[in-house]
């Protein structure tokens, strides 16, 4: 319990990230003109490192000069292990313009790695006067980043979003697997022996289950946004989607695509749909008249709603309004 009231996050719509690798501009007007919200400007793992120092440049150059529209523009930078991520930071901030929104912190172990990134970014905007203040985004995607992921949460007032990055995450785990995301073959229980000798049914559950659920409890905590990361294998729609709803369950607000075609399939999944926001109204409008006459608690569809459910049903109208409203 806590008299503390849960900061909103936020406001902004967030149910695709579309990665570009920063050393193919031939897609930056591709990624603007896709129906992502956030396009993220990658200058990491799908920069090789001799490209890092064109794709820099190049990453600044579509900053500059592609129309963004109404996208939210990110970089993910290099991480802080690496030699290019400080340059990274210092030619963006002080070469790129006001478009850019987000830098996106990969690998991040503590929130001492948040607070070295904002020193610099910090120190940058006020050299150069910029006007606006850079948000961040971080991914988790190592064990000490799951470790320590609530004080990752807590770390800067510019956080905005925190991935999952689960590649990464499985690597550092030590994880038997080279899958991004998705059911693994060999995380499987096997029912109990039959005394008929019948066949023994086979369940998948979820190995990315606990950093996903530690991640959304941190960022509800702290007002960030929760986004589950990339689903590698672009030709399975369906392994995609079974992914995203999963996430959308356990509170996350978007997924990344690594792909456009996985742009469509996040929308779809992370857009309330229309059979949810109209029971989200008639549950609200259900309890409405409740309290008209003093009942605490309401019957809608045979089932008891009461206040928590009009905390659910909140969730999903404002989720709804917040894509309406951004997308007019
Ligand atoms: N953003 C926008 N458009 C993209 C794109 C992207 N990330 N990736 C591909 N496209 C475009 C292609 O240019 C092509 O356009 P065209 O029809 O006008 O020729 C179309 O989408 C179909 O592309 P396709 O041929 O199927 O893919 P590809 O072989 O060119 O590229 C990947 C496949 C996976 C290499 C590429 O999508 C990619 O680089 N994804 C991002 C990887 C990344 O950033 N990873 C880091 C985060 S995990
Ligand atoms: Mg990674």
């Amino acid at each position: 319990m806590s008299f503390k009231v849960q900061p909103a996050s936020p406001s902004t719509p967030n149910r695709c990230q579309l990665f570009a690798p920063g050393s193919r501009p031939a897609v930056f007007e591709k990624a603007a003109a896709s129906a992502a919200d956030v396009i993220n400007l990658d200058l990491e793992d799908s920069v090789a490192p001799n490209d890092k120092p064109e794709a820099r440049q190049l990453v600044i150059k579509g900053i500059n000069e592609v129309d963004w529209r109404d996208k939210t523009l990110t970089v993910r930078i290099n991480g802080l292990d690496t030699p290019f991520w400080y340059r990274d930071v210092v030619d963006v901030m002080e070469q790129a313009g006001e478009r850019i929104d987000r830098i996106m912190i990969p690998k991040v172990g503590n929130a001492g790695d948040v607070y070295a990134v904002d020193a610099l970014v910090s120190a940058i905007e006020s050299a150069k006067g910029r006007a606006k203040k850079i948000a961040f985004e971080v991914i988790i995607e190592t064990a000490a980043g799951v470790a320590h992921v609530e004080e990752i949460a807590a770390s800067s007032p510019r956080l905005a979003a925190m991935s999952i990055g689960a590649a990464d995450y499985a690597a550092s785990m030590g994880m038997q697997t080279t899958g991004i995301g998705g059911t693994q073959a060999n995380y499987y229980m096997l029912g109990d022996k039959t005394e008929d000798g019948a066949e023994r049914p086979v369940h998948w559950p979820d190995p990315w289950h606990h950093p996903m659920v530690a991640i959304v409890a941190a960022c509800r905590t702290h007002g960030v946004l929760p986004v589950d990361g990339p689903f590698g294998d672009f030709s399975d729609d369906d392994g995609y989607i079974a992914q995203a709803r999963r996430a959308a369950t356990l509170g996350f607000v978007g997924k990344w695509a690594i792909h456009p075609k996985q742009v469509a399939l996040a929308n779809q999944v992370f857009t309330p749909s229309e059979e949810q926001v109209t029971e989200a109204r008639e549950i609200l409008a259900a309890m409405e008249e409740a309290e008209r006459t003093g009942q605490g608690a309401a019957v809608y569809k045979g089932r008891l709603v009461d206040l928590a459910s009009v905390r659910q049903a909140k969730v999903i109208v404002a989720q709804m309004d917040l894509i309406a409203g951004a997308k007019g």
